[in-house]
């Protein structure tokens, strides 16, 4: 079978790094191995200066078709005067709600050759591989009512409501029920049920999900606060952790920092199966942003963008073992000590993205 993907690679280094998956995407068809019926469209600022929005509603249509979507990044102070309403970002967060993209995984790996750049002790980041998924569509960002109110006595009050429904909670649980059965068959749920009801809620539901459909698997509880001290402490206890979209967003920002470098971070945005397609619709991009710093001098970590193929090979195609080639492939170059500017260290070479790029490549190869 060939797959969609639809190839939005946006503004600064987005074009720049997911011209190395585009690499990759052609030797891996031009070897047989895999192949990929790819389109390319426009997002973010790109978009808006070729179509005044951020992001089309043709573009839109074929991310809808498509089996998986590869973003690359979007902003940059070029487009900082433009209306709010088209504003780079606009078109990842309609992407985002279009395509009901509910759960956001992040993993945290720590690469061997990168345990002595973590800010935390080598050993205790050595061969780490955590994946925190966080509820990405609901929660205290969207919750209503959502206001600040004049008191009149010079006082203002804000109000932030953090909301959750049992569906949302039982489907966010699936999803990561269903990847810790892929991997080392551990779940930890976290919440704060001592001080929120959301957190009762989301306690109670899990634990369902759990006695119903997956009793194979572990599940632990921890509240989301001790669980965070964990996360430093020794975060190679945890497997999978679920998490609303608050704590996620925060707990996710503090694993990253566990492994290293914003240049080496992946990310997928799952939602519900397609029925025509009959695919999860997915979304999968790095960690960082458009990097305006460093475009256009070739200079970016492509490693992000590539590991992030790598989580559409695994969980949109099918292709476990491809992508395992392709951690692997990452892991030996950067053991071989190349590095791009951001991972600079000691005595190590130096590299652009097109040559880490094509030193992945030539990896796979001889895997
Ligand atoms: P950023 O992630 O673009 O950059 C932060 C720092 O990390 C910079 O020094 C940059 O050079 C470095 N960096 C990031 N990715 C790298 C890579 N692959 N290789 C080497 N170095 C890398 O975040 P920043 O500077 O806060 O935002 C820049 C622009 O990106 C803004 O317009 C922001 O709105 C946008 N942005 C977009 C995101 C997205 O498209 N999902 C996410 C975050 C920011
Ligand atoms: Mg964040």
């Amino acid at each position: 079978a060939t797959y969609k993907l639809l190839l939005l690679a946006g503004d600064g280094i987005g074009p720049e790094v997911m011209g190395e998956v585009k690499r990759l995407i052609g030797w891996l068809d031009a070897q047989g191995i895999a192949r990929f019926e790819t389109e390319e469209g426009l997002v973010g600022g790109a978009s808006y200066d070729a179509d005044k929005v951020s992001i089309t509603d043709a573009t839109m249509a074929k991310a809808l078709a498509a089996d998986a979507v590869l973003f690359g990044a979007v902003g940059g102070p070029k487009w900082d005067p433009v209306p709010y309403e088209v504003r780079p970002e606009a078109g990842l967060l309609r992407l985002r709600k279009d395509l009901a993209l509910y759960a956001n995984l992040r993993p945290a790996i720590c690469y061997p050759a990168l345990a002595e750049s973590s800010s935390l002790k080598p050993e205790v980041v050595e061969g780490l591989d955590i994946m925190i998924v966080r509820e990405l569509t609901g929660g205290v960002y969207f919750g209503e009512p959502k206001t600040i109110t004049d008191l009149g006595n010079g006082q203002k009050r804000a109000v932030d409501t953090q909301v959750y429904d049992t569906y949302e909670i039982e489907r966010i649980a699936r999803v990561a029920f269903d990847l810790a059965r892929k991997r080392r068959n551990k779940l930890t749920s976290m919440e704060k049920r001592n001080v929120m009801k959301s957190g009762v809620l989301w306690h109670e539901v899990v634990t369902q999900v759990h006695q119903r459909e997956y009793k194979d698997v572990a599940l632990e509880h921890q509240l989301a606060d001790s669980g965070g001290m964990q996360l430093v402490r020794w975060p190679k206890q945890f497997d999978v952790i679920v998490t609303d979209n608050l704590f996620g967003d925060m707990l996710s920002d503090i694993a990253a920092m566990l492994t290293g470098s914003l240049g080496m971070l992946p990310s997928a945005s799952l939602g519900d199966i397609d029925p025509t397609t009959k695919k999860r619709r997915a979304l999968y991009e790095p960690v960082h942003g458009s990097a305006p710093d460093i475009a256009g001098q070739g200079a970016a970590n492509p490693i992000a963008m590539l590991a992030s193929f790598g989580m559409a090979l695994r969980y949109s195609f099918d292709m476990g073992e491809l992508a395992d080639k392709l951690d692997a492939a990452i892991a030996a170059v950067l053991a071989k000590g190349l590095r791009t500017a951001d991972l600079k260290s000691e005595g190590l070479t130096v590299v652009s993205t097109s040559q880490m790029g094509e030193a992945v490549v030539k990896e796979l190869q001889a895997l």
